[in-house]
């Protein structure tokens, strides 16, 4: 842990208070937000894609208003994280320069196909209660703008969730052919859904960064509690859907008071982050098309600005 810090710093931090954008702070914690806080965002919006696939698909009317709703909110989420990252002073055309140039990470989770419906269920349930897990400590972290701005993005992550679970649990009870794909689709996103926390905390496989930022009080939790806690939560919830998790050394030790599990194979994590997943070149060509598609929108608004910029300063 870097000893750069004032004492000012750390007196908001142990006393449970929260660092505010103009609040003097390490140089080191601020790099570290931006680069959490941009890979966040960045993962809001490029986990447009998957779901959006399915979009005019959905099998009903009803289905498919609440997947266009659910796939807008992804996208106000990435705007509120741009957001709160541009409280630490870096601009989002930057970032997302970063994002397009390959400088900045998005979840590995993004890069994996949804190949039927049951998948838009199975990232809601799994890939959505994952990110729930994972996003509640944070509306405690010790980032004002960040802290704040997680907690509307939880509440939405819960709806979300929600309705992953209602998906399967449709498909479930139906044909036969049709608990066959939602069972398909969780032996597919289990996994992955696990390795959205992150390496592990100590070994070979370890990730770096955690020690310090609970020191920081960014993170609260480390990554193998939280995918712990995940796990502990979604065996029940499978067991509800009649669908089995594809992991057969899955059983509930008494004595740790958690399920043991196979080991994640992190190989598979560390490949995906490098861009070798199965969607990696997919999904960011579309993004990088996206945005150079949408040049004329910032072109115009800049044009706007700059010709109302008079009249509002006069
Ligand atoms: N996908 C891509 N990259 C990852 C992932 C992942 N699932 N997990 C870890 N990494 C990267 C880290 O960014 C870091 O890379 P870097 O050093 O080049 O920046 C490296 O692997 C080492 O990992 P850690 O030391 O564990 O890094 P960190 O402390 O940042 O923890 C974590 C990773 C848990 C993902 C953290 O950044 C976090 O909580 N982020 C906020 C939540 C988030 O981004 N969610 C996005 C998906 S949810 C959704 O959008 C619906």
């Amino acid at each position: 842990v870097v000893a750069e810090e004032s004492a000012s710093f750390r007196d908001v931090l142990d006393s449970g208070g929260r660092i505010e954008p103009r609040d003097e702070m390490p140089e080191g914690y601020r790099r570290t937000l931006i680069r959490q806080m941009a890979q966040h965002a960045h993962s809001e919006i490029i986990g447009m894609q998957p779901e959006g696939n399915w979009i005019s698909r959905a099998p009903s009317l009803r289905r498919k208003a609440i997947l266009m709703a659910k796939v807008q909110d992804e996208a106000g989420h990435g705007l509120y994280l741009y957001a709160a990252a541009e409280t630490l002073g870096v601009d989002r055309a930057d970032l997302l320069d970063q994002l397009h140039d390959g400088r900045q990470k998005y979840s590995s989770i993004f890069n994996y196909p949804t190949l039927t419906w049951a998948d838009v269920g199975a990232i809601g349930w799994l890939v959505d209660g994952a990110a729930i897990v994972n996003q509640v400590p944070l509306c405690r972290c010790s980032y004002g703008p960040y802290a704040r701005a997680m907690v509307r993005v939880c509440k939405e992550e819960s709806f979300h969730q929600r309705q992953g679970f209602d998906i399967l649990h449709t498909l479930a009870q139906g044909t036969p052919a049709q608990k066959a794909m939602a069972q398909d689709a969780v032996d597919r996103y289990w996994w992955p859904s696990l390795m959205m926390f992150g390496p592990a905390d100590s070994g070979a496989d370890s990730g770096g960064h955690t020690a310090q930022s609970m020191a920081w009080g960014i993170k609260r939790f480390s990554n193998d509690e939280l995918r712990q806690k995940f796990i502990d939560m979604t065996v029940p919830q499978a067991d509800a859907l009649g669908l089995t998790l594809p992991d057969p050394a899955l059983t509930w030790n008494e004595e740790r008071g958690h399920f043991d599990h196979t080991p994640v194979d992190f190989t598979e994590l560390f490949e995906v982050i490098a861009g070798r997943g199965p969607c990696n070149e997919q999904r960011m060509a579309h993004r990088v098309g996206a945005h150079r598609d949408g040049a004329w929108v910032r072109d115009a608004a800049e044009a706007y600005a700059a010709k109302h910029a008079p009249r509002a300063t006069a």
